[in-house]
């Protein structure tokens, strides 16, 4: 793959709210979870990661109470919805914080000392490859952390024990996958975007 390929690749990138009712079949799962195996990994610490495909709809109903509380508190839900590059996350008939998509993919880390904090860049790196490998079949995805982040804010509404994880392993993001609902704008990058210093 050339650089502009790529480049290519990250104009369609984008987060999908929105899906279609099709569902994804068995081989486009294992793609994405082949991208996911290409992801690099902090300290190789690969058996500390473990990843769950739902499509249990009850299983995610479950997922679902803690930020249902979340959203009764006005405040935060304005802070978290208002800088939403599309604001589609605006209010949905039926509150589903996973957009109805077909399949919702969690990346969940075992809890270690060994090096404080890298779990939260580990599930990125994993779930970044299943997004870009999702953009490429043509695919709408987006990250999960507010459903997760609410189950931290309020354990009484915790319900990770659904996703059957070994012990003392946290789910920290998810990867909501389906087909787009509509074609998504095509982005132009750009260079400045962040602030960048050159030293
Ligand atoms: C770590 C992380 C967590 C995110 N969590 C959520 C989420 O819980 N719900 C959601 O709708 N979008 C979530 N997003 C998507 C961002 O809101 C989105 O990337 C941002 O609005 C920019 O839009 P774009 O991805 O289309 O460029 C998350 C993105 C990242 C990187």
């Amino acid at each position: 793959m050339n650089n502009d390929t790529f480049l290519e690749l990250l104009e369609k990138r984008c987060s999908c709210r929105r899906f279609s009712a099709r569902d994804i079949d068995e081989e486009t799962v294992k793609k994405l979870l082949l991208a996911a195996d290409g992801a690099p990994v902090g300290s190789n610490l690969n058996e500390d990661i473990r990843i769950t495909v739902v499509r249990d709809r009850a299983v995610l109903d479950e997922l679902t109470l803690a930020m249902k509380r979340r959203r009764e508190d006005k405040e935060d839900l304005k802070r978290i919805t208002e800088k939403l590059r599309d604001g589609t996350a605006a209010p949905q008939k039926g509150f589903d914080p996973f957009y109805g998509a077909p399949v919702v993919i969690f990346v969940s880390h075992r809890r270690q000392n060994l090096q404080p904090g890298i779990e939260f860049s580990n599930v990125m790196s994993v779930a970044m490859m299943m997004h870009l490998e999702a953009t490429a079949l043509g695919l709408g995805s987006v990250f999960m952390w507010g459903s997760l982040e609410a189950m931290r804010m309020y354990p009484e509404y915790d319900r990770s024990e659904v996703l059957e994880l070994p012990p003392d392993f946290q789910p920290l993001l998810g990867l909501a996958v389906g087909y787009p609902d509509n074609t998504p704008e095509k982005r132009s990058l750009d260079p400045e975007k962040f602030k960048v210093n050159f030293l």
